[in-house]
């Protein structure tokens, strides 16, 4: 939250869709995930969390976006 609530260096803020929405239509869910697992940008892997596991990562990247979103690009198996 530190660096995403801001937006700042373009971090996409939660739950905000114009943030996420070209992410989304640009990488697809998996790809997003896997640039926040291995850093992309000014995005550093997994957030400096290096006890997360993927999944952890992919969980918190889950509860970011907003869930029409989620229902279009990654809905729950
Ligand atoms: C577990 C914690 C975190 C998760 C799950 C997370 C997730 C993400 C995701 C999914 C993106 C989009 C990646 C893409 O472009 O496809 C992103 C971008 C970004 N995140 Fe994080 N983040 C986390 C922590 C952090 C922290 C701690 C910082 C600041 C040090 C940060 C700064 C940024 C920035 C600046 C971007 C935009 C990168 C760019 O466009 O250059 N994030 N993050």
């Amino acid at each position: 939250m530190s660096c995403h609530l801001s937006g700042a260096g373009n971090a996409p803020r939660p739950r905000h869709s114009e943030d996420w929405a070209p992410l989304l239509e640009t990488w697809g869910f998996d790809q997003v995930v896997t640039q926040a697992w291995e850093g992309r940008g000014r995005m550093p892997a997994r957030g400096f969390c290096q006890s997360c596991s993927r999944e952890d990562i992919e969980a918190a990247v889950r509860y970011m976006i907003p869930e029409h979103l989620l229902d279009e690009y990654a809905p729950e198996p």
